[in-house]
């Protein structure tokens, strides 16, 4: 999604800036500009492609300046070319802005504007509310801006300048994520932390219908109605060095890479010494709460979602409460039944993915507690939730999840105990069980590294085949529909996922010498079941990949390829199985040259809707 910077002080801008979206390009996007203010006028540079055009272009230009506000774009209305995208300024020149969101009525507002005069140069929502602020501009900007959010319908992360206060920089917000870097004698913003936090862990976090006036030395809060409000300032712990690449060639590798780590860490002061008990103090508020739900709504998007589906499997084993799981941009817009006996349980990692968080609010006017699994603090979905439990994988940067949705399960996981616990429904000698092996995964998941060599030779000899199948059962299922959606979205290979019994209701027709199947059999009550799935794709001279438990050698004579992953419990097995499914896709992109942290038309995280 786009990305919004802006910087106001005593340096030279335009470099501080350029900084600062480099941090965001994870966000996705296909065009970047900057606009820089010199003092007597504004300069804007814009370049379609990687921030690397725009730096080029920047060589010939002249702008400096210690004022300047920069954008990445990803297309929404108007596709990625020069005219479409940001910054934007009005027909006088006088009023310069960035845009991250979708203004949902400015059809309509176009019309009234051209029937004024105006006439419009792009083909983006984003102009009319540049010329809606320079219609209503008369000296105050904060004022003007004001007047033209009160007209527009959508949401919004803006930045405006203007050429007559060159020390100035208005932003504003609704349902996109904009926080402002608190410096000394300078001030930064941006959609994300990131993009200033080597100069100032300083950082407030802009509320809804919030709009700040800031110059290099003062930040000013109002609300829509202009009056001042009053705002906190965190001290944020965010490690620059989280966001380097480090020695590995993509994020996604390192982040893969990270996972003993960020699951160690996610586990962490969870578990009682005694291996019995879950520890989860963010919930002991709401003890009373919990005890008392009927059902429990999983609501998210993506690899979350499919967190959420293996959730269901194992809350409902565990703590033998009735789970259901809902696409987030499905749920906000049926009618759907729920009350206080609820529980909403969303899942994101980024935690500002617009529908999750209108689901959350959605849930709360029906009554519903919402208890969310986020990575990101202090994020709009912790922030808005009643209970928050967070993942610890650190920063996630690659566009494919990977490190975020195994912490994700490992907190399901002790959530799943937890709720055993407190309902009756787990005794002592079942949750240490399940807890001990809970605590082998991170060692467990370094031992599937040593597939890293096996899985790069599959990846040689598959990445020249434009479809696969991904076949699971039970918790496997999840996992076989997460494998798919890797591969597509990196290597642009059309993968389905299937629970391996529905084969034979549809895709098997699919199945001849050129379509591999990756089927996940590792040990458990399934096993069988899945072996007779096996059997049926290679009666039918399918390429047969199967994730297998280690103890289960004789699947070498049945499958052309097999991967091992440790012997373990069936859930536990499927935490593991993720991680040759993530290396598989990303091989096959990196054999397939395509660009694997940030892959076309992707966004990192999805804040319209
Ligand atoms: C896929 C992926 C996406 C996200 C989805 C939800 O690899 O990353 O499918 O899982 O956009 O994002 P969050 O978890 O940030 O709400």
């Amino acid at each position: 999604m786009c990305g919004i910077v802006g910087y106001l002080g005593k340096k030279e801008a335009l470099p501080l800036v350029i900084d600062g979206l480099k941090y965001l390009e994870y966000r996705g996007y296909d065009s970047a500009g900057v606009a820089v203010h010199s003092g007597k006028k504004i300069e804007i540079v814009k370049a379609v492609g990687k921030i690397n055009d725009l730096e080029q272009k920047l060589e010939q230009a002249s702008g400096k300046g210690t004022c300047a506000i920069g954008h990445t774009r990803w297309a929404t209305h108007g596709k990625p070319c020069l005219k479409n995208s940001h910054p934007h300024q009005n027909t006088d020149g006088n009023i310069v802005l960035v845009h991250n969101g979708i203004i949902e009525n400015y059809g309509g507002l176009k019309i009234k504007l051209e029937e004024e005069g105006v006439v419009f140069k792009s083909e983006t929502d984003t102009e009319v509310l540049v010329q809606l602020i320079g219609r209503y501009y008369d000296g105050d900007l904060a004022k003007a801006v004001i007047a033209a959010l009160r007209e527009v319908t959508g949401t919004y992360a803006i930045a405006v300048l203007a050429k007559d206060r060159p020390n100035e920089i208005v932003i504003a917000k609704k349902s996109a994520p904009l926080c402002i870097g608190i410096g000394k004698g300078e001030n930064f913003f941006g959609s994300d932390a990131i993009a200033f936090i080597k100069h100032t862990n300083k950082v407030v976090y802009l509320k809804d219908g919030e709009v700040a006036v800031l110059t290099p030395k003062t930040v000013l809060i109002k609300n829509l109605q202009g009056k001042k409000v009053s705002y906190k300032v965190n001290n944020l712990s965010l490690d620059p060095s989280s966001i380097e690449k480090g020695e590995y060639p993509h994020f996604m590798l390192k982040e893969i890479y990270e996972q003993p780590r960020a699951i160690q860490d996610t586990l962490d002061g969870r578990i009682s010494p005694q291996n019995d008990e879950v520890i989860l103090t963010e919930l002991d508020k709401y003890q009373e709460y919990l005890l008392g739900i009927n059902k429990i709504l999983i609501v998210a998007c993506g690899t979350s979602w499919h967190a959420g589906l293996v959730a269901e499997y194992i809350l409902e084993k565990h703590a033998r409460i009735p789970v259901e799981v809902d696409y987030a941009a499905e749920f906000r817009y049926r009618f759907p039944v729920l009350d206080e006996k609820t529980l909403v349980l969303t899942i994101s990692q980024s935690g500002e993915t617009a529908d999750t968080i209108a689901a959350i609010g959605e849930a709360q006017a029906l009554g519903a507690k919402v208890l969310s699994i986020v990575n990101v603090p202090a994020s709009t979905i912790a922030r808005d939730s009643d209970m928050v439990i967070y993942t610890y994988a650190g920063r996630e940067i690659g566009v494919a999840s990977t490190k975020a949705f195994t912490t994700q399960l490992i907190v399901l996981s002790l959530f799943a105990v937890y709720l055993g616990r407190l309902h009756h429904s787990l005794d002592d000698a079942a949750a240490s069980a399940i807890l001990q092996n809970l605590k082998r995964v991170p060692n467990e998941i370094a031992k599937v590294f040593n597939e890293a060599k096996n899985i790069k030779k599959i990846a040689k000899a598959f990445h020249k085949h434009s479809n696969a199948l991904y076949l699971g059962r039970g918790v496997g299922f999840p996992i076989a529909l997460e494998g798919a959606l890797k591969l597509k979205e990196i290597s642009y290979i059309h993968a389905e996922g299937y629970p391996a019994a529905e084969m034979k209701h549809g895709p098997i027709a699919l199945i001849d010498e050129n379509m591999p199947t990756v089927v996940l059999a590792f040990k458990g009550r399934r096993y069988e079941k899945i072996l007779g799935n096996i059997m049926e794709v290679k009666a039918r001279k399918g390429k047969l990949i199967v994730i297998a438990s280690e103890s289960n050698d004789g699947i070498k004579r049945i499958a052309d390829w097999v991967i091992h992953i440790p012997d373990a419990s069936e859930s536990i097995s499927a935490i593991l199985a993720v991680v040759p499914l993530q290396l598989l896709a990303y091989y096959i992109a990196v054999e397939k040259g395509c660009s694997v942290d940030q892959p076309r038309n992707l966004a990192k995280s999805v804040t319209v809707e």
